[in-house]
């Protein structure tokens, strides 16, 4: 008895020891934790949007009882003025819609190719691809749909006028909005290509001086276009003033569109893609993205899965998405373009049968005789192996209304201010959309993606997107809203934020920030960002088969998502823009 009870007093103080050390070291990995931060919660409503001035002017629009399409297309006129290098009226892109009585639908509002376009446009006499011709100046332009895609959604399923939803952007291009350093330091960083156009020069710079951090910036011309939209509607900008100023842009440096392409433009409702994935419903962008399909049949293979928590970030789990996304990314190159003019196979490429195909062939690498596992991807499709570039100039916002509706929207001038052609007396950049066809099969675009006859350039026909607007349900009801730019890198982000949500139960803003990887066949190396590789998780991947692409890896982005999730069982709504950019998710 004597010696008991300071034996219990040892126990209890060691056990108290123990309970303080977990603490401690709780806190100090949660304040070293490389992703902490929280998602930003709201009762009412949320616009999470890649411009702080965006996503305001969309919450103020559900302030006044707008639903989550007036606030998305005011959002969207507002990215125009306050997002210039994606953000537009000059381009295009895609909404999916999730309407609280229950309709999913699509509006591809995406550029068109003018009816002078030919297949081999962009090819010398000798059939060399001459990409300066589809990637940069006039000749890149195709025709803008953003205009007339907004407007359509707002008439067909927004509640408030033009007017109201068109007027914020107006007001801030007309009284200017103060510049942050990085938008600053992007006008200063392309003023060579602006210098080729005075009409860039005279809006993205002092007189020629560029602008600095806190200047406030004014868009007077861009807000006269503004006016005219407002007035006529999409007539103002596809008709008389506005359209004769374009097309006296475009003949003047020698591009395509004509009167007759801006005339035949229209925006197009489309049946969503539909999915599913472990019990939640996948609703996203059909053709002319290939982003749903991709989404989709991404989450069919990893399906056949199951992730433990501690998963995450292992080679195996590393390996397991990598080669999910190179069969994808084959698909997407041989049978992915506007389904308007190519059948598409959706129904077999979105099937669970189709995956599980997939799933078995991928498997067969682990029968490799020298123990590696990852597939060449020669082995999946011959194709050449080719570099690319980086890039993230599309944008993403994310709207959620109190009446439970979900507006998703990916819009895009294609590369950071488009062609970086300003339509001179019209205020508005034209995009350099065109190089998103395949000009020549087996050459790659900008993004290093290739295509085949699928995307082969025709007059009138849309061009293939990778942009992945995406609406996750639960139960019927939206659980999560998001997309994001960068390439054929928007399918890849989007896939492994609903993972992190859907497989790892990370909140939100974690599972945005989270580290990520990204895979596209070919080249057959992976893209990844410096955080991704704990211990010896590279190392282990590379004695699996696999090469990486290690140049710039230490400032890399991939992709930058804006999502929002909705907590329908505690009746919160969380939002989160990605660590990687400036945007803000608003709230109230
Ligand atoms: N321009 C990039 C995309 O649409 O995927």
């Amino acid at each position: 008895m004597k010696n008991k009870f300071p034996s219990l007093i040892k126990i209890i103080f060691n056990l108290f020891f123990l309970i303080f050390t977990i603490f401690i070291l709780g806190l100090s990995f949660n304040s070293c934790n490389p992703f902490e931060e929280k998602p930003v919660k709201a009762k009412n409503g949320m616009v999470v949007s890649a411009s702080s001035f965006a996503s305001k002017v969309g919450v103020d629009i559900l302030k006044q009882g707008g639903n989550a399409v007036d606030a998305a297309v005011a959002t969207g006129f507002a990215l125009a003025v306050t997002y210039p290098q994606a953000g537009n009226i000059g381009g295009g892109g895609f909404m999916v819609i999730h309407l609280a009585k229950g309709k999913n639908t699509t509006i591809d509002f995406r550029e068109k190719a003018p009816l002078f376009a030919f297949r081999e446009m962009y090819l010398d006499s000798t059939g060399k691809f001459i990409p300066e011709l589809s990637q940069t100046g006039v000749t890149s332009a195709g025709v803008p749909g953003s205009v007339a895609g907004l407007i359509y959604a707002l008439n067909k399923y927004g509640t408030m006028k033009l007017k109201d939803v068109i007027q914020p952007a107006i007001d801030i291009a007309k009284n200017g909005w103060e510049l942050d350093e990085r938008t600053a330091k992007s006008f200063e960083y392309y003023l060579p290509e602006f210098k080729k156009y005075p009409s860039s020069l005279k809006t993205f710079t002092k007189e020629g001086e560029p602008f600095k951090e806190g200047d406030i910036f004014k868009q007077p011309v861009l807000a006269q276009t503004l006016e005219l939209i407002k007035k006529k509607g999409t007539d103002g900008f596809y008709k008389g003033r506005i359209a004769e100023l374009l097309l006296k842009q475009i003949r003047a440096l020698g591009g395509f569109i004509t009167q007759k392409d801006l005339d035949k433009y229209k925006p197009v409702e489309r049946e969503p893609i539909i999915g599913n994935y472990r019990g939640y419903k996948i609703i996203s962008m059909p053709p002319s993205s290939s982003g749903g399909i991709a989404l989709v049949e991404l989450l069919n293979i990893l399906e056949n899965y199951s992730f433990k928590q501690n998963d995450w970030g292992r080679s195996s789990y590393i390996h397991k998405l990598v080669e999910a996304m190179k069969y994808t990314f084959a698909d997407r190159t041989k049978y992915l373009g506007d389904d308007d003019f190519y059948p598409v196979p959706t129904k077999v490429l979105i099937s669970k049968k189709y995956a599980k195909t997939i799933f078995n062939l991928s498997r067969r690498a682990k029968a490799d005789k020298i123990g590696k596992k990852a597939i060449p991807s020669e082995d999946i499709k011959t194709g050449k192996i080719i570099s690319f570039k980086e890039s993230t100039e599309t944008t993403h916002y994310s709207v959620y209304d109190k009446y439970g509706n979900a507006v998703s929207v990916s819009t895009t001038l294609n590369s950071s201010f488009g062609s970086r052609i300003m339509v001179e007396g019209a205020g508005f950049l034209l995009n350099n959309e065109m190089d998103d066809f395949s000009a020549k099969p087996g050459e790659p675009n900008i993004y290093g993606l290739l295509g085949s006859e699928a995307n082969s350039i025709q007059p009138e026909k849309r061009m293939l997107s990778s942009m992945t607007p995406t609406i996750v349900l639960k139960d019927d009801k939206p659980f999560l809203i998001l997309g994001s730019p960068g390439g054929a890198q928007i399918i890849t982000s989007v896939l492994q934020v609903i993972l992190n949500v859907i497989d790892f139960n990370m909140n939100i803003k974690k599972a945005v920030d989270a580290p990520r990887i990204h895979h596209q066949w070919l080249p057959d190396i992976i893209v990844y960002e410096k955080d991704i590789f704990n211990g010896n998780v590279k190392n282990e991947l590379k004695k699996m088969g696999y090469t990486f692409k290690d140049d710039n890896a230490k400032n890399r982005k991939i992709g930058m998502v804006a999502a929002i999730m909705i907590d329908n069982k505690n009746k919160i709504i969380l939002g989160a823009f990605d660590k990687r950019g400036p945007g803000t998710a608003d709230s109230y």
